[in-house]
């Protein structure tokens, strides 16, 4: 249950050099993924395990666009955004919310009705005939989320511990108090995991060339793995083998779908977004 890759967030600073001539040296100035890599490959052809070979070896970040439909589906200005960015050797799309109980803002689009796999078949094809590649990041908001969102009925996440220091925008684009979330059931995991396993589902007949798991910035999965959202007493509290337990399933569920050279995950160890940040993150992310 490895996965290909890990992205993080604000770890990294990238940090280029001249070495001689037309050589540079490009790297990361802190950490140790990508530690060096010459500019002179940076534009060059690549094979990126299962995904396939990427034109060059540039990615795109995931961001949040707000540019779906009322139900989630991608809209014409999604495609052009994506073929936009196309000669990038691979696209992340923006987080896309595997369930109904999965969203937390407005206009994102989701991969869990038909609509919604059609609109993204539409994005893919056009990135692929652009020369491109995408991964899918599968997204559940867990806490950053509001009632307002489902039909009154509390937003989910590992414990009852809400966002603190933060509002939320709602429908109408005003701005609420976050709310105590609900603490997921024991019974209710397995439901969980077939959310993301149907959305890595829907994602390969919706066309994408891999899937990344959001497992960063405060959303649900991180709420599982930080001690500062969860406080549970069960099998997914605790140690940090148990908080690790429901993305580990999450994996186990996606490779079901998905073969592990095009599967990865986005942590944010040192992350505060979504009021985050544990007193015990070097042990949790060591
Ligand atoms: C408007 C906006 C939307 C974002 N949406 C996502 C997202 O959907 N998924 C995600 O993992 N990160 C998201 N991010 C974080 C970015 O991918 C990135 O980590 C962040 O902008 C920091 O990058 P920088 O250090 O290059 O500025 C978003 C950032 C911004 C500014």
């Amino acid at each position: 249950m490895v996965p290909t890759y890990l992205s993080f967030s604000k770890s990294f600073s990238f940090k280029c050099t001249k070495l001689s001539g037309s050589i540079y040296q490009a790297g990361f100035s802190k950490g140790k993924v990508g530690s060096s890599l010459k500019m002179s490959s940076l534009f060059t052809p690549f094979k990126f395990g299962g995904i396939g070979e990427i034109q060059n070896r540039i990615v795109l970040a995931p961001m949040t666009r707000c540019r779906a439909s009322e139900n989630g589906v991608p809209q014409e200005m999604v495609s052009k955004y994506y073929v936009q960015r196309a000669s990038a050797g691979l696209l992340t799309s923006e987080g896309v919310h595997i369930s109904p109980e999965a969203i937390g803002f407005l206009n994102c689009p989701g991969i869990f009705t038909q609509e919604q796999i059609n609109g993204w078949k539409k994005v893919t094809s056009e990135v692929h005939d652009n020369g491109g590649k995408i991964v899918i990041q599968l997204w559940h908001q867990g806490r950053q989320s509001h009632s307002d969102f489902h039909n009154g009925e509390l937003p989910v996440s590992a414990s009852a511990i809400p966002v603190q220091g933060d509002q939320i925008y709602v429908q109408g684009g005003i701005k609420k108090p976050y709310e105590t979330p609900r603490p997921l059931r024991l019974d209710e995991m397995p439901r969980i995991v077939s959310d993301y396993q149907n959305a890595a589902r829907n994602a390969k007949e919706a066309g994408f060339d891999g899937v990344e798991l959001h497992g960063a910035n405060g959303y649900l999965l991180d709420q599982f793995m930080q001690s500062k959202s969860n406080t549970r007493l069960d099998f997914y509290g605790g140690s940090v083998e148990n908080r690790f337990r429901l993305v580990g399933e999450v994996i186990e569920g996606v490779l079901q779908e998905w073969s592990p050279d095009q599967v990865g995950i986005r942590f944010s160890p040192n992350g505060v977004y979504g009021d985050m940040g544990s007193a015990d993150n070097v042990e949790t992310f060591s």
